[in-house]
């Protein structure tokens, strides 16, 4: 598959639905991925809308999967490709919560390349009647970097593209990510294209991880939620000053596009965890947040979002 210096919003649940994919390709997003599904529930129990929904303009997506073995995972991935024609289908390596350890599946499975590597390649196989890539998103290792020996799992078992968090799936979130094992992993991949994702803050530092590893796309994850416009940043090359009241619109924006596919009130709550990282920076944060995040309804949220909005000269 083709990736050619693009800038991808980084798969993140909870935050990456329909609504904010769409608005992120349309601030500059090259690509976008679902959050991560479970195979299981999706052979036994369905695919669950708020998670597969997507619409055209989102394209390219990956719908990413993850599961415990690569029977359930293949049998899931031609599920959804029959149904939903994604441009590709992503496996999950990395998430190390631990209802996903006790399963034993997402990043628990770096401490076993070779079932990795198995994965993708009984996935790779039920999709080739339907042309669509099988992409991975992985971590270093789990409690070590192993990264030399999953990559050559990964890349024998035919992957077509593989997106590097570099940090330890035990180390969660702490540390920094190394993009030097990004450098490495694009070093081994010959023709297959590498990500790289993790610590990304501003445009600046997007180009820089072009020029420092020779990776083909860089994935924008925690700093796209409190500012989305960072796309757009990269592609003007240049900085861009927000207002609150513009932020307020981009809130009520995703709201609308939100309840296609999700539940109204149930929209309200989920986007409030949005809401107070969009308000980063603000003057007067603690103070608006407080308002928005008392509110008991969606009529509640919306008349305080326009209130702080008019109070702010928007
Ligand atoms: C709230 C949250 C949810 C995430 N969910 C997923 C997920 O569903 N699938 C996945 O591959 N990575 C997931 N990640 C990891 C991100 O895709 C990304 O690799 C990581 O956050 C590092 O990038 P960042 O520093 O730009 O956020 C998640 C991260 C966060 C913060």
């Amino acid at each position: 598959m083709e990736i050619k210096r693009e800038v991808i919003l980084a798969p993140m649940a909870g935050y990456t639905h329909s609504a904010f994919r769409r608005l992120c390709r349309s601030l500059g997003a090259d690509r976008v991925y679902s959050e991560l599904m479970n195979a299981t529930g999706i052979i036994h129990r369905g695919e669950e809308k708020e998670l597969i929904y997507f619409t055209d303009e989102e394209r390219p997506i990956h719908l990413q999967l993850y599961g415990r073995n690569p029977e359930e995972i293949a049998e899931a991935a031609v599920k959804v490709v029959e149904k939903y024609r994604p441009e590709a289908v992503d496996i999950n390596f990395g998430c190390s919560v631990k209802k996903v350890l006790k399963a034993k599946a997402a990043g628990y499975l770096l401490q076993f390349p070779k079932e990795m590597g198995e994965i993708v390649e009984e996935t790779v196989k039920a999709l080739k009647p339907y042309n669509t890539p099988v992409t991975a998103k992985i971590r270093l290792g789990f409690y070590e970097d192993t990264l030399e020996e999953i990559a050559e799992n990964l890349l024998k078992a035919g992957v077509s593209a593989i997106a590097l968090h570099p940090r330890l799936a035990k180390q969660g979130f702490s540390g920094k990510a190394d993009w030097k094992r990004v450098k490495d992993l694009k070093a081994i991949a010959g023709d297959v294209p590498v990500i790289g994702s993790g610590d990304i803050k501003s445009w600046r530092e997007i180009d820089e991880k072009f020029e420092e590893t020779g990776c083909d796309g860089v994935m924008v994850g925690r700093a796209a939620v409190s500012n989305p416009w960072i796309f757009t940043e990269y592609r003007e090359k240049r900085e861009i000053q927000v207002s609150l009241a513009e932020r307020i619109d981009f809130i009520l924006k995703e709201l609308n596009l939100m309840w296609e596919f999700f539940e109204k009130e149930k929209a309200c709550k989920a986007i409030k965890a949005q809401i107070s990282q969009l308000f980063k920076g603000i003057r007067g944060k603690a103070r608006l947040n407080d308002a928005v995040m008392r509110s008991k309804s969606c009529r509640e949220l919306i008349e305080k979002l326009e209130e702080i909005k008019f109070l702010s000269g928007g």
